[in-house]
């Protein structure tokens, strides 16, 4: 993972400063066990009850179509939490300033966008990732635009 602003991308921001605005994010461990730990206690500890798995990838139809939804400014009732699983992408998130800081991440990242914090979610080049979600409530993750 690597965060900076966008208008300064040679200054990386440290995951502590991002987690001083609830931008928390861990490294998962490549083994099947580790991961598993990582996820159990991060769902215990921020109260995510579900789980589930998507995938966006340069062969689907509709990908543009998908991608819309999410890369316009946006928020959520709920936190944003993604693994990625594989492939890569990119939150922009709005500062304190409103200013956008860039976060990529890639393979082997945990990130929580908290709620009602406005980003928006761009692919890379590749235009692939796959990703497992968590949920504290199906019912409150929605976009609402800006
Ligand atoms: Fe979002």
């Amino acid at each position: 993972m690597r965060a900076y602003r966008l208008q300064d991308p040679t200054h990386s921001i440290a995951p502590d400063a991002l987690a001083r605005r609830g931008i928390l994010s861990w490294n998962v461990p490549p083994d099947e066990a580790g991961r598993a730990a990582l996820v159990d206690s991060v769902k215990r500890e921020h109260g995510y009850v579900d789980e589930d798995f998507v995938e966006l990838k340069p062969e689907m139809e509709n990908l543009e179509a998908i991608c819309a939804k999410f890369d316009k400014e946006h928020y959520h009732t709920e936190d944003e939490v993604r693994m990625v699983v594989d492939g890569d992408g990119i939150f922009d998130v709005r500062d304190e300033s409103d200013e956008w800081v860039r976060i990529e991440v890639t393979k082997g990242d945990m990130i929580v966008i908290p709620a009602r914090t406005h980003h928006r979610f761009l692919l890379t080049d590749e235009k692939h990732i796959r990703c497992m979600r968590l949920f504290a409530n199906h019912d409150g993750w929605a976009p609402l635009y800006r």
